[in-house]
């Protein structure tokens, strides 16, 4: 009798780990360096390449271009979700009600959940404890002085903000993935690399700059745009979401920036 209760324990066990969805953001204080194209290509890219995905799109910005846009992709794999409990007055993300978002449990256990956030420039990870429930913590950088000097700032208040919360946690803080974009070649690619190189956190492979990436958000007939956008990035699509789908395999923390 032990046994049978024992198997059925794990299954529920299983059946409610596989059921909470995965959680990754986009996320920097500096602003135009493609978070909100990375996480179009994330919830796009995951919707499209993968089946058996259900993805939910976050626009933390109280401006909602992000989700105003994407709102026309809208099906039963792929949702822009608008609430304004996310917010509160300031404008800040409301930490309690995204917390308790992410945790919920979803009913559909044979697919898979992703929410994929983006959060708008401005953003002190001190007043976004969310940060510390999602699964990967992308940040996006582009080349010039100013991106870097602002992102470097931005992961010493990332890891100052895991660091308090640590112990409220069950496990470890989720792995911070820089995303370098619109880099011009493969000497820029390596100069941006060795500016973060003393940084704790994973470098993620290079983005190239490119005219299609400045169309991302518009909305022209048969959405031309964002099919040659998907076409023309398919390759850095696939290694993105096979890294958010895959990201509990990812090396355990790195002690100084590991490339991907
Ligand atoms: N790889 C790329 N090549 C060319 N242009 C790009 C690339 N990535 C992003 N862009 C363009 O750079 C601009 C800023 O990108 P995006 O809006 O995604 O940044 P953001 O970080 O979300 O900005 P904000 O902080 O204002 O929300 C946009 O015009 C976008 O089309
Ligand atoms: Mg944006």
């Amino acid at each position: 009798m032990d046994s049978t209760l024992n198997s059925d324990i794990q299954y529920l066990d299983r059946s409610k780990t596989s059921a909470r969805p995965r959680s990754v953001v986009f996320a920097n204080s500096k602003g135009g360096v493609g978070k909100s194209t990375l996480a179009l290509m994330a919830g796009l890219g995951l919707a499209t390449q993968h089946p058996n995905t259900r993805v939910e799109l976050i626009d933390l910005d109280v401006q909602k271009t992000t989700s105003d846009s994407l709102q026309r992709f809208a099906n039963h794999r792929f949702s822009v979700l608008e609430n304004d409990d996310f917010f509160l007055n300031s404008g800040s993300p409301n930490n309690g009600s995204l917390i308790n978002h992410m945790g919920s449990d979803f009913p559909y256990s044979h697919t898979e959940k992703f929410i994929v956030f983006d959060s708008p420039a401005g953003n002190e990870p001190s007043r976004s404890t969310f940060l510390t429930h999602c699964n990967v913590v992308f940040v996006p950088t582009s080349v010039g002085d100013a991106d870097v000097f602002a992102t470097r700032k931005y992961l010493a208040e990332l890891e100052t903000l895991f660091g308090k919360h640590k112990t409220n946690l069950e496990g470890p803080p989720p792995p911070v993935v820089l995303l370098p974009n619109m880099v011009d070649s493969r000497d820029e690619f390596n100069e941006l690399r060795n500016a973060f190189s003393e940084h704790s956190v994973y470098f993620g492979k290079p983005l190239y700059y490119s005219p299609v990436f400045r169309r991302a958000f518009r909305a022209d007939e048969k959405d031309t745009s964002v099919g040659k956008l998907l076409r023309h990035a398919r390759p850095y699509i696939s290694w993105l979401t096979q890294l958010i789908k895959h990201s509990d395999t990812l090396p355990q923390p790195p002690t100084k920036l590991f490339q991907l």
